[in-house]
């Protein structure tokens, strides 16, 4: 279940609606499936997309989605390290980054500039069942933690060309790096 927090207001939301209200109204897209299914190490990406195939197929028809593919990180990921500081850069994407998380957890970094609230930074902890789409152009990092990450989530997209991350340079993310899980 989703976290929604707010750093800079000391502001940590847990209730489903509010949280999807709060990103609703700023054009982020949150949606929480059903995600009764648990999945061994091993299990393929084909599987996984067939055990949601009932949710994931009509959202993928309905938004003209073409592709989804699986991505897992966790103990025996190598170089996370690396990996980890592509995601935690600022940056931007031309299409929507729209994942469901299947297992694990991970914490989303939103930059909204010029809304009707100002300048503002928010992240929203997904877990197990949460669907998050980051609006293009939209300003984010991502962070699965500096140890033990785990990650286990369905991506889903027009063409993955529009997933490559612009970085914006900012550095913004080092005033706020840290991996904080509130807990529940
Ligand atoms: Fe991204």
């Amino acid at each position: 279940m989703a976290i929604l927090s707010i750093p800079d207001q000391h502001i940590t939301e847990k209730n489903p609606s509010e949280i999807r209200r709060f990103l609703n109204d700023r054009g982020v897209f949150f949606d929480q499936w059903d995600a009764p299914v648990n999945f061994e190490d091993s299990a393929t990406p084909e599987e996984i997309l067939a055990a949601y195939a009932g949710d994931l197929n009509p959202f993928m028809e309905a938004g003209g989605y073409k592709t989804a593919d699986v991505i897992t990180i966790n103990h025996l990921t190598e170089n996370y390290e690396a990996i980890r500081a592509k995601f935690l850069a600022e940056h931007t994407h031309s299409e929507d980054e729209i994942r469901y998380f299947v297992d694990g957890q991970g914490l989303f970094w939103f930059h909204l500039e010029n809304g009707q609230n100002g300048e503002e930074v928010f992240n929203l902890l997904c877990e197990k069942g949460d669907l998050i789409s980051v609006p293009a152009g939209t300003m984010h990092w991502f962070d699965a933690g500096e140890t033990n990450p785990f990650v286990k989530a369905i991506r889903i997209f027009i063409d993955m060309s529009g997933w490559v991350p612009v970085y914006t340079d900012s550095k913004i993310e080092e005033r706020y790096n840290q991996f904080i899980v509130p807990s529940h």
